[in-house]
């Protein structure tokens, strides 16, 4: 491994591009890979033996493309047993579970914490498990929202009944009182005006990509893999081609991902 290496970051579709984006701002010396899996999007549904082989196999692309560190910038990869596939790479892999659990830990004053995310996410209760490790005392409520995703890679976000679709899904939270409300996938960030409107300014959101980015730089600045350089030179791949992740990833990183197509 050696400074000059990329940050890899890897998700379903463009959510993990809310991760990117800290990264970039951040880290700004760095350079990104960014895979995003549209072929086979969602992850949320799928088995988590079916999502660690997608994985796997990205992850072996990814390595071939000059990485020195993983970032596993999708919750329902996260949460899908990620144990066996870092012991079978030499660099290191953060995922985006830990960073948010704990950021959610420092954030909630009444111990009563939200959880949102895929299907899979919240069956494998992992931000429950990774919570409890660091304070057995907080309360952990979790709802999940499967057709988040589809509105957010659907660019259907404006549209009046996605409102509803929130509503459902999050009232029932806030009724139960939660303080701090965890933004388990990382598509969610797209729609935080609406999550915040439904659940009111005195419920805290927490998001992994800033607490994510974090990490990665005190890791790199352990192991001495800090980049000094400047011409930070980003690439995007995608495994399905699709206008939408170039439009919607242009109005979140303020430029366009110009991604490559992939086929495996
Ligand atoms: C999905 O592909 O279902 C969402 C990705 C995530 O959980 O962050």
């Amino acid at each position: 491994m050696n400074k000059d290496q990329a940050i890899a970051l890897l998700d379903s579709g463009v959510g993990g591009l809310t991760v990117a984006k800290d990264v970039i701002n951040f880290l700004p010396n760095e350079r990104i890979i960014y895979f995003g899996d549209l072929a086979r999007m969602p992850y949320g549904p799928r088995p988590h033996e079916q999502v660690r082989h997608y994985v796997r196999e990205i992850t072996d692309f990814l390595m071939e493309q000059d990485t020195k560190l993983l970032i596993v910038a999708c919750n329902s990869a996260s949460a899908s047993g990620l144990s066996e596939i870092r012991s079978d790479y030499d660099i290191p892999i953060i995922d985006v579970i830990n960073p948010g659990a704990r950021a959610a830990i420092s954030a909630t004053k009444t111990k009563k914490i939200g959880v949102i995310g895929t299907e899979g996410t919240i069956k494998s209760k992992a931000y429950e498990k990774a919570i409890k490790r660091i304070d057995p005392e907080v309360e952990v409520l979790s709802q999940p929202c499967p057709l988040f995703v589809l509105i957010v890679e659907n660019d259907l976000i404006d549209y009046p009944e996605t409102k509803t679709v929130a509503r459902e899904y999050l009232l029932p939270l806030k009724e139960q009182g939660v303080d701090t409300l965890i933004m388990g996938c990382t598509h969610y960030p797209f729609m935080e005006n609406i999550i915040q409107d439904v659940m009111g300014n005195d419920v805290k959101l927490i998001s992994s990509a800033g607490e994510t980015a974090r990490q990665t730089k005190e890791l790199l600045k352990e192991r001495n893999l800090l980049r000094q350089g400047d011409n930070s030179k980003h690439r995007f791949f995608v495994s399905a081609e699709s206008k939408k992740f170039m439009q919607i990833g242009q109005k979140l990183l303020g430029f366009k991902p110009n991604a490559y197509q992939v086929v495996f």
